[in-house]
């Protein structure tokens, strides 16, 4: 498949998505959005692709945003088009993804980029990262998740505080927030998370699927994550990858997981 703004690059499990604009920041224009849409879900439903890593092309920025230039015409329901269509498409579609998602930001990221990077299974920064939900300096608010994820990853109190001052914060105070999990510096961004995907690459795609499918029912309205854990758990016992787990286990082998 070839893209207008993104480049793939594929490697024994991984693949690495870059959201390529650098001249614009990497701004999330609509066909950026619906290539992402596109990219996003080609690679989850293809099985040999174990983990996604999302970054952005340059060393400025990972993502600088909703593209401005797209929306400052718009109406009342044109902007709750965007961002209904923008949540369905990208965001909503990549938190509930069965393939995990890990965003490498490397720069900027901010309004619809720390949105997308927080619509990720989880994050890891560069040193030179700055994030931030400037919305409101533009007379809106973050439309793409932004009120609802910020306070779930770092509290309520301090995305009510980044939300209404607009202040980016650096790496390592996202990291002592709790935003991203760990900061390298930036040569070291796509190895260090590659590292981590490997890992992850090697167990079971099945539980895995089945456990974001769990962890993210505790953030959604009238579902009881519990139930959904306990349906998943017992849900893991039908499988192929579950009898290849513990098979390898008792023979003091290697689990090899073909994800069924
Ligand atoms: N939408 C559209 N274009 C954007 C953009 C966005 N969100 N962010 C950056 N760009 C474009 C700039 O317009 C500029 O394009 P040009 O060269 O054609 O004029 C180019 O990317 C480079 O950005 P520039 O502002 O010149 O870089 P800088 O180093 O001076 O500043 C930022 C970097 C990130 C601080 C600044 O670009 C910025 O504030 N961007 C908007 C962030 C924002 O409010 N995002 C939320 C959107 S809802």
């Amino acid at each position: 498949m070839n893209f207008e703004n993104l480049l793939i690059e594929k490697d024994n499990g991984i693949t690495v998505i870059t959201i390529n604009r650098p001249t614009k920041l990497n701004a999330l224009n609509k066909v950026t959005i619906d290539e992402l849409h596109q990219a996003f879900d080609a690679e989850n439903k293809d099985h040999s692709t174990k983990v996604i890593i999302i970054t952005g092309s340059g060393e400025k920025a990972f993502v600088a945003g909703a593209d401005i230039s797209e929306f400052a015409n718009f109406s009342v329901e044109d902007g709750r088009k965007l961002a209904a269509k923008g949540q369905e498409l990208l965001f909503d579609f990549v938190e509930n993804l069965s393939t995990p998602v890990i965003a490498a930001v490397n720069g900027f990221a901010l309004g619809g980029g720390l949105e997308l990077a927080m619509s990720a299974h989880f994050r890891v920064a560069s040193d030179n990262a700055k994030m931030g939900l400037p919305e409101v300096t533009l007379g809106v608010i973050p439309g793409y998740g932004g009120t609802q994820r910020l306070p779930q990853l770092v509290g309520k109190g301090r995305a009510m505080e980044m939300i209404m001052s607009a202040a980016m914060i650096d790496a390592e105070t996202a990291k002592n927030h709790g935003l991203v999990n760990h900061v390298v510096s930036q040569a070291e961004l796509l190895e260090f998370t590659k590292g981590i995907a490997s890992k992850i690459s090697k167990n079971s795609p099945i539980a895995i699927s089945n456990a974001i499918e769990a962890v993210n029912a505790n953030f959604k309205d009238g579902i009881n994550g519990y139930e959904v854990e306990i349906k998943n758990f017992g849900k893991s016992f039908g499988t192929e990858d579950f009898k290849e787990g513990t098979t390898a286990f008792l023979e003091k082998r290697k689990a090899e997981f073909k994800g069924e």
